[in-house]
């Protein structure tokens, strides 16, 4: 399973909490876009897609959601909820978003250009590709 989560190292004083994000050092790849998602609802899941060659940060800034994630072969769930706390998922990970509380608000660092090409959003289409990539 290629994800993991990255804690963040914190500035904190009397008044209040820094988190610095840097490509290359805790971030181990160049950063290339960021966007985040708000407005939220809990019965709302998001994701359901793979990327083929990119990599990515996602960091629960406020709130909390659920990531599943899946490698073809294991799924496992990952609870989101902290903004010292990054997940780095690889390519070819298939990822659902879900059970996210109101306000919830994720920031999502990508090592690529948007590029709707480099998605698989079908189930089956993810399971026959990396298959055929891993040869299992
Ligand atoms: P979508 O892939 O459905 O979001 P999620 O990550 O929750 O699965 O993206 C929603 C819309 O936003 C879709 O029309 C594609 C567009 N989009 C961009 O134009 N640029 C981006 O960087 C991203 C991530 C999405």
């Amino acid at each position: 399973m290629d994800y993991r989560l990255i804690p963040l190292k914190v500035f904190g004083d009397e008044r209040g909490k820094l988190v610095p994000i840097e490509s290359g050092q805790n971030i181990p790849f160049e950063i290339k876009r960021v966007y985040y998602i708000f407005d939220t609802l809990p019965e709302q899941v998001r994701g359901q897609h793979a990327h083929r060659s990119l990599e990515q940060i996602v960091i629960a800034m406020d709130g909390a959601c659920q990531f599943v994630l899946d490698d073809g072969k294991t799924r496992e769930e990952v609870w989101l909820n902290r903004p010292d706390v990054g997940l780095y998922i690889g390519k070819n990970m298939w990822r659902e978003m879900r059970h996210f509380s109101y306000g919830c608000k994720l920031v999502v660092l990508a090592s690529e250009h948007y590029d709707e090409k480099e998605y698989i959003r079908n189930y089956e289409d993810f399971l026959k590709e990396i298959h055929e990539e891993y040869g299992t």
